[in-house]
């Protein structure tokens, strides 16, 4: 049985090894660390799955920001990443992460949601084309791999905007949000390279 849970102090280690072997890479494992200790992190939006006692899965959902030019920032949260460990994948539990964090993250208030990944797999949770819904990406991405979710009906009707992302996301460099440059940071390049098109085996976000 597999069990969906908000992360505990217990758990930290282990969700950077999810990442890590999901990802076979440091980057996204380091990318949860990083948020971890920014405003932007939110406890009951960090879920892991659990089977068998052991963490099998991971998916953190944090705060960001849309950029109107008018009025105030717009609060929404990133869904980045989710991890699954190659021997659970394919099970269902990726998507069970994803269903959980979205209602919590809806009952806890919040509204909008962006993802950057595969346009195969996150259209079955509800999210369409961000640009198509007067969204613009501060990286280069392409249309289908940048998605948005409105949570609750309505809003994101008349939200036209930049999504900014927190430094978190820039690699740890103390600058500009990520992308908002023009040019790749280590710590995007995650989200910055995948384009729908490149050769991306798996879903990403
Ligand atoms: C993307 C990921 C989180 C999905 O989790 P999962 O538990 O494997 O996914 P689910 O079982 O819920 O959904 C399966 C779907 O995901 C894709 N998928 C996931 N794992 C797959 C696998 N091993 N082989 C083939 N397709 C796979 C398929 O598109 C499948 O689609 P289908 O339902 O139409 O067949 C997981 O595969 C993973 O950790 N991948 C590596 C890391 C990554 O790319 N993360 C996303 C970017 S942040």
């Amino acid at each position: 049985m597999t069990t969906i849970r908000a992360e505990t102090p217990a758990d930290i280690e282990a969700i950077s090894e999810v990442n890590r072997l999901a990802f076979g890479r440091e980057n996204e494992a380091r990318l949860v660390e990083t948020i971890r200790d920014t405003p932007g992190f939110i406890p009951a939006l960090s879920l892991v799955a659990e089977r068998d006692g052991r963490v099998v899965g991971h998916v953190l959902f944090s705060r960001i920001a849309i950029r109107t030019g008018g009025g105030p920032d717009i609060p929404a949260l990133a869904l980045a990443p989710v991890a699954v460990l190659p021997e659970h994948q394919g099970q269902g539990i990726g998507a069970a992460l994803i269903r959980t964090g979205l209602d919590r993250a809806r009952d806890l208030g919040h509204r909008i949601v962006v993802v950057v990944g595969h346009p195969n797999y996150y259209p079955r949770f509800g999210f369409t084309p961000a640009r198509a819904q007067g969204l613009e990406a501060p990286f280069p991405v392409s249309d289908p791999a940048f998605m948005a979710l409105a949570l609750v009906p309505g809003a994101l009707d008349g939200v036209h905007g930049l999504v900014v992302y927190p430094e978190a996301f820039d690699g740890g460099d103390t600058g500009a949000a990520m992308g908002v440059r023009g040019r790749r940071r280590p710590g995007m390049m995650a989200f910055g390279e995948l384009d729908g098109t490149a050769t991306v085996p798996r879903a990403r976000g």
